[in-house]
């Protein structure tokens, strides 16, 4: 018996191998052991699928089918907030004072510290709730706010356990090269990262990505790539946080490297661009981040001219407080003047390419995961165009509604 059957949307829309969003009026998708059977017209889909027949069935009347929003950068696991330090900003704090005076990361690194692993898988499997809400099925999830053996590993064995018991797959990432503990040479971080973090992350088996925050004060080119390198050798694929605030060279890096992902990109040069292009490693935009900073956007219509596409992502962490994929791809396209067809492309099917998922996650193809959002909106342009509200209806993960 098909698992779930849901019809008679007024627009099913995913990103295929020929169409970056690929539209269908009166559309239709049938899931049968968590994997996209059919995908097509109403008329087609339950011809070979009929509803009645199913074990479960949506009418989607009036509704958009989408695939469901993959989230491929997260910071999600930590303790404590920084309210506080939203306000010093809008009282002109710049990221990078508080930072230096021991607040920002950190701070959280105080935080998370103090808290223990159950606390911290409570409360990330309440921020994975928020994001399920609005659409996200599958997530990134980076470690950093522990900056030393043992809170690493608690924070990388708090996203297993979430992963566990929640619907949305949650993908690990090690960054220990998060910050420059107090009091510590950069330099000499990078060994502990190298020497003690790294081999017991993956010993343990804890983490897919290795990544790093490539930044002016934070980690140079050279003690990235080391941290890069090593990670590679302890079979985790790289990830970089490359030219948020300054123009360093983490993108040449990442190209250098065949990373999976550079993240930010904020100062990314056309030659930067190109570069990422040429070997295939998938830029990711943060749109949340600049809007959160006040900072200007990445600059997607280079990419776009480039003809490089662009995942985008939430970024949730303490200092960029949102969960919602739904406001990642608002803030595309009225941000970052992305069209709202190239904006779901980015939040679905690249950002699955930003985490490595090649099976077809953020698509709706046939084969794909059973992983779907149903929008109350008449078809895909009103999801952005209707801003600052949630119109996910339904979320459905390997094929069985999880949010509704
Ligand atoms: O991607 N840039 C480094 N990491 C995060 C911020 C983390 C924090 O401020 O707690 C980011 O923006
Ligand atoms: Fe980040």
């Amino acid at each position: 018996m098909t698992d779930l059957v849901v019809y008679n949307a007024a627009e099913l829309a995913t990103p295929t191998e020929n169409d970056p969003l690929e539209t269908t009026a009166n559309g239709a998708v049938a899931i049968d052991d968590g994997i996209v059977v059919a995908t097509g017209s109403t008329d087609e889909v339950t011809r070979a699928y009929p509803p009645e027949n199913a074990a479960n069935s949506i009418d989607a009347t009036g509704q958009t089918i989408l695939p469901g929003f993959v989230d491929p950068h997260t910071h999600a696991v930590f303790g404590g907030t920084r309210a506080d330090e939203f306000t010093a900003k809008l009282e002109g704090a710049s990221y990078q004072e508080l930072l230096e005076d021991g607040g920002g990361i950190l701070r959280t690194v105080r935080s998370t510290r103090e808290a223990s692993r159950e606390q911290l898988v409570e409360t990330l499997v309440a921020q994975l709730d928020v994001m399920l809400a609005h659409g996200t099925t599958t997530a990134e999830v980076k470690s950093g706010y522990g900056l030393d053996v043992e809170t690493e590993l608690k924070l990388l064995e708090a996203i297993a356990i979430a992963d566990e018991r929640h619907p949305i797959d949650v993908v690990p990432t090690f960054m220990g090269a998060h910050a420059v503990p107090e009091g510590m040479a950069a330099d000499d971080y990078v060994d502990r990262v190298v020497e003690d973090q790294l081999p017991a992350v993956a010993d343990a088996g804890l983490a897919e990505f290795c990544d790093v925050f490539c930044e002016a004060g934070v980690f140079s080119v050279a003690q990235s790539r080391r941290v890069l390198e090593a990670g590679q050798g302890a079979g985790l694929s790289a990830k970089i946080h490359a030219e948020e605030f300054e123009r360093l060279g983490g993108s040449q890096l990442a190209a250098s490297l065949d990373a999976t992902s550079a993240d930010h990109l904020l100062q990314a040069t056309d030659d930067d661009i190109e570069a990422l292009g040429d070997a295939g490693v998938t830029p990711v935009l943060l749109p949340g981040t600049a809007f959160s900073l006040g900072a200007e956007y990445a600059d997607a219509a280079a990419f776009e001219a480039a003809d490089v596409p662009v995942a985008i992502a939430t970024d949730f962490n303490p200092n960029c407080y949102s969960q919602s994929m739904e406001f990642a791809i608002d803030l595309a396209c009225n941000g970052m003047r992305m069209g709202p067809a190239a904006a779901i492309r980015s939040a679905t099917s690249t950002a699955a390419a930003a985490i490595d998922r090649t099976d077809g996650t953020g698509t709706l193809c046939e084969g794909a995961p059973g992983d779907l959002v149903v929008a109350n909106v008449a078809d895909h342009q009103h999801l952005p165009y209707n801003f600052g509200v949630s119109t996910v209806q339904t979320v459905v993960k390997d094929g069985e509604v999880v949010h509704r």
